[in-house]
């Protein structure tokens, strides 16, 4: 019989992080080992989710699993994430983080560390298909268009701005064109009611080109979050931040 794949999920009690822990709970190859949350730290994962029979406690500290070997997979925020991508990468564990908001310095040291333990990570901004996708329509566009604006539109909770995908977007089309990333403007709207959303409006004479994603509901991100945990293990030392190393088309 194959062994599952432990996963630990730290924001299990956060809107996205029990969308996630969910289908890691549903997949057949996966086992839910632990489960990481700030206010909710000492509650049962089971009443949070509704599922009375789930016999996991939300710990606080990554040092309150004590199983030797798991996959991180991080939905927070970066302050707390950091020091948590840290602590698994010493415990030689891989790690999926989709948390956003590291700065450019953060990056490097994450990079550095995931070198010399040899540990498999990948962070991404945005693990839906759709959101890639987009990325994928957005560069090849840019070989013909040379202006774009990025839009991108998410709940007033939201604690960056812009989002993480947002950035990533200007960042591709300034490598695109050669240019400085800020040379490319994003525009972040934070309201109730939003999910994510983002839009690229490119611009010539006389015309305009736009190309819009909208996730309705968190389960966007779950098969991308899932294929990564699957695959992590190959990219010992590297970082992944590009959905196309994980996906393989339908
Ligand atoms: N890459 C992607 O595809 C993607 C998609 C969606 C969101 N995100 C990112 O994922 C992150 C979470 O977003 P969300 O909307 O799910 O947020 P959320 O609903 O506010 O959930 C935040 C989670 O983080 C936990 N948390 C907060 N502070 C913590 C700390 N100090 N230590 C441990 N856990 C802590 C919370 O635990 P308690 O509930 O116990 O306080 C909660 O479980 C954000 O950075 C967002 O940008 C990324």
């Amino acid at each position: 019989m194959e062994t599952k794949i432990k996963v630990v999920v730290a924001g299990a009690t956060g809107k996205t992080g029990k969308e996630v822990g969910r289908a890691v709970m549903r997949a057949g190859d996966m086992e839910l080992a632990g489960a990481l949350g700030h206010s909710h730290a000492g509650m049962a994962l089971g009443d949070l989710w509704g599922d009375p029979g789930l016999p996991v406690i939300v710990s606080r500290n990554l040092a309150d699993i004590t199983a030797p070997y798991a996959v991180l997979v991080d939905f927070t925020e970066p302050e707390s994430a950091y020091g948590r991508m840290m602590e698994a990468i010493a415990r030689r564990w891989d790690i999926v983080v989709g948390t956003t908001g590291f700065s450019g310095r953060q990056y490097e040291e994450i990079a550095e560390m995931v070198r010399r333990y040899q540990v498999g990570a990948v962070i991404i901004a945005n693990f839906s298909l759709g959101a890639w996708i987009m990325e994928r329509l957005a560069l090849e566009a840019s070989r013909y268009l040379n202006r774009a604006e990025v839009l991108e539109a998410h709940p007033d909770t939201k604690k960056d701005r812009p989002s993480g995908t947002a950035r990533r977007m200007a960042g591709l089309l300034a490598d695109s064109w050669q240019r400085d990333v800020s040379t490319v403007p994003v525009h972040s709207v934070r309201l109730p009611g939003m999910v994510a959303h983002q839009a690229v409006i490119f611009g010539a004479s006389g015309q305009t080109l736009t190309l819009r994603h909208d996730v309705h509901d968190r389960s966007a991100y779950s098969a991308g979050v899932l294929a990564a945990v699957r695959r992590v293990r190959e990219f010992g030392g590297t970082v992944v931040q590009d959905m196309g190393d994980i996906i393989t088309p339908e």
